[in-house]
C-alpha cells in the first residue's frame, strides 16, 4: 500500500523541499498527495507546483470559526486519504477535535530541543538565555502546543558569535535531515504512537535513542 503524505505549510517550505528531495532520492518510500497552505503567497506552494504536487489554498477568512476551518481541513485530508499529515511551518494552532481525529498520524517539527523553548522566536530566546546548545525536534502532535511525544531530535552548539538568523539557518540544516528521517521511519512502520508514547520497533523510545547524531 502506498504511503501518502499531506504537507501543511504557511511559508517558505524549506522543510517541504527537503521531504520532496528525500522522496526523489528514494530515501522515503512515500508520495506527497497534497500540499496545503493557509497563505496564498507561501513560497512552499511554488516548490510543490515545481515538483508537480497538487496544492490547495485553504482561506481562513472563509470560515466563521476555528472549528469550521479545522473541519474543512480534515475533509481535505480525508478526501485524499493520506497516511500521515506533516506540519512544516504551518502557523495555525489546530483544534483539539482535529488533533484527536488525526492522533498518531500528525507530526510537527519545532526549532528547539523540546520540551525547552516551546512557542515562537526560539533562536533569539536561546541566545538571550546564554544556552550552549540548540536544536530541533520532530514530534507527534497532541492538543497541547509543542508538547507531543518526541520522535527525533538533533542539536548544534551555540557559538558566542551566532546571531538569531545564523542560528535559524543552522537549525534549518538539521531540520532538513531529521524531518525526512522521521517520515521514513514512520512510513516503514518502525515508529508509532501508542498510549501517549513513541515506540520504535515495538519498544518505547528513550531520550538516548531519539537523539539523531548528525556528523
Ligand atoms: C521551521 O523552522 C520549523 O521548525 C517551524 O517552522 C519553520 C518552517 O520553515 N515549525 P520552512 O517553511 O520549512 O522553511
Amino acid at each position: 500500500m502506498s504511503f501518502d503524505l499531506a504537507v501543511l505549510i504557511s511559508g517558505n517550505g524549506s522543510n517541504l523541499q527537503a521531504i520532496i528531495d528525500a522522496i526523489a532520492r528514494n530515501e522515503i518510500d512515500a508520495s506527497i498527495k497534497i500540499v496545503i497552505s493557509d497563505r496564498m503567497d507561501a513560497k512552499g506552494l511554488e516548490r510543490a507546483q515545481k515538483a508537480n504536487i497538487a496544492t490547495y489554498f485553504i482561506e481562513p477568512a472563509k470560515y466563521q470559526s476555528k472549528e469550521e476551518f479545522n473541519d474543512a481541513l480534515s475533509q481535505i485530508l480525508l478526501k485524499h486519504q493520506v497516511s500521515l499529515t506533516v506540519l512544516a511551518g504551518f502557523m495555525r494552532i489546530l483544534s483539539d477535535k482535529f488533533v484527536a481525529k488525526h492522533l498518531g498520524r500528525l507530526i510537527n517539527i519545532h526549532p528547539s530541543l523540546l520540551p525547552n523553548y516551546k512557542g515562537l522566536n526560539t533562536h533569539q530566546r536561546v541566545i538571550d538565555a546564554g544556552e550552549s546548545e540548540h536544536g530541533a525536534s520532530v514530534h507527534f502532535v497532541t492538543p497541547k502546543l509543542d508538547d507531543g511525544p518526541i520522535i527525533l531530535q538533533s542539536s548544534i552548539p551555540v557559538l558566542k558569535s551566532d546571531n538569531s538568523d545564523q542560528l535559524k539557518q543552522k537549525i534549518h540544516k538539521i531540520e532538513h535531515i531529521i524531518y525526512p528521517k522521521a517520515i521514513e521511519l514512520i512510513s516503514k512502520g518502525k515508529i508509532e504512537l501508542k498510549n501517549e508514547h513513541v515506540y520504535f520497533d515495538g519498544v518505547v523510545m528513550t531520550e538516548q535513542n531519539r537523539y539523531y547524531k548528525i556528523n
